[in-house]
């Protein structure tokens, strides 16, 4: 009987949608034939006695998650999210950088460091890249560190915060819409699809307004109502950065399809999955194939 490590933290148990999620997963593997364990950080040492891992907390280079799969991965032990592809995810220099390099349609984007934050050059980009911009802090996640700026004034007010945090930030043309595209690929094919609806307040798909957390609407969309050209470049995003599971954001707008984010550990506690339901199946299968 093949083992199935499945490492959370009390952060993912506190919720209740994921719990179930995590539940479902548990009894799918066990179905299957394969016993399954929850691991916690403190039982961090269990992962070498398992023949898979998979990671349902919360990922980041600087954080326990990434141990795990470190060591999942030191023992041959094959692992959702692997470490490079949570190394690359987290930061979205990197991140883009891959996407680029390999040609993949994203809005314009560049890359700009303390030194290139001058008023000529900041005038320049918006003649260039057009009004509104989004700035963007590369590690955030969640949303947190994106700001929507109109002018070279606000661009400052922002840049200045995040140019705090890191040695980059992002600069991206805005693209308009009402809802941003999820497109679950696991080992380069399609594993789910679903809109995730930008609530009114925002132009973000989760934000704090006054004081108050706002979140998308989940909607799962069977691939056959999907527009085919949002797959194809889902699939292309997630190829470029490995052949883990991602879940790659998109935007959709006047016939053109630009990638906004690649996320390794893509949520699917909210019912992302509902038109979907052999999606656990698909992920023990494939961790468990060797
Ligand atoms: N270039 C863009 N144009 C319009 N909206 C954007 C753009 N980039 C990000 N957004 C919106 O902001 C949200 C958060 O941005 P994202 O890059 O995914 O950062 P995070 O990693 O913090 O989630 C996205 O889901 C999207 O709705
Ligand atoms: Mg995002």
């Amino acid at each position: 009987m093949s083992r199935l490590g499945i490492f959370v933290d009390r952060k993912t148990l506190s919720n209740s949608e994921q719990l179930n999620a995590l539940i479902h997963c548990r009894d799918v593997a066990e179905n299957m034939g394969h016993d399954v364990e929850f691991i916690f950080p403190v039982d961090i040492a269990k992962i070498q006695k398992m023949d898979a891992l998979f990671i349902r907390a919360r990922t980041d280079p600087m954080n326990i998650t990434y141990v795990a799969a470190r060591m999942a991965s030191f023992h041959g032990i094959p692992v959702i999210d692997d470490p490079q592809s949570i190394q690359i995810c987290s930061d979205k220099v990197n991140m883009y950088s891959h996407l680029i390099k390999k040609g993949v349609s994203l809005p314009r984007t560049v890359f700009l460091s303390r030194n290139d934050l001058s008023i000529e050059y900041v005038a320049h980009l918006f003649d260039e890249m057009g009004s509104p911009l989004v700035v963007k802090e590369p590690s955030t996640s969640f949303s947190l560190r994106v700001e929507k700026v109109q002018n070279v004034a606000e661009f400052f007010k922002v840049a200045r915060r995040f140019i705090k945090m890191s040695d980059w930030i992002v600069v991206q043309q805005f693209i308009e819409s009402k809802y941003d595209w999820r497109v679950g690929v696991l080992d380069g094919k399609l594993l789910y699809a679903c809109k995730y609806t930008i609530p009114s307040v925002t132009f973000k798909i989760q934000a704090s307004v006054n004081g108050h957390i706002v979140y998308c609407g989940v909607e799962s969309v069977p691939s056959h109502d999907m527009p085919p050209r949002v797959i194809t470049l889902g699939i292309e995003a997630a190829n470029a950065i490995g052949r883990g599971l991602y879940g790659v954001d998109i935007k959709n707008t006047n016939g053109d399809a630009y990638v906004i984010e690649v996320n390794d550990n893509p949520s699917l506690e909210s019912g992302e999955d509902t038109c979907y339901p052999n999606v656990y199946h698909t992920i023990v299968s494939h961790l468990m194939k060797t």
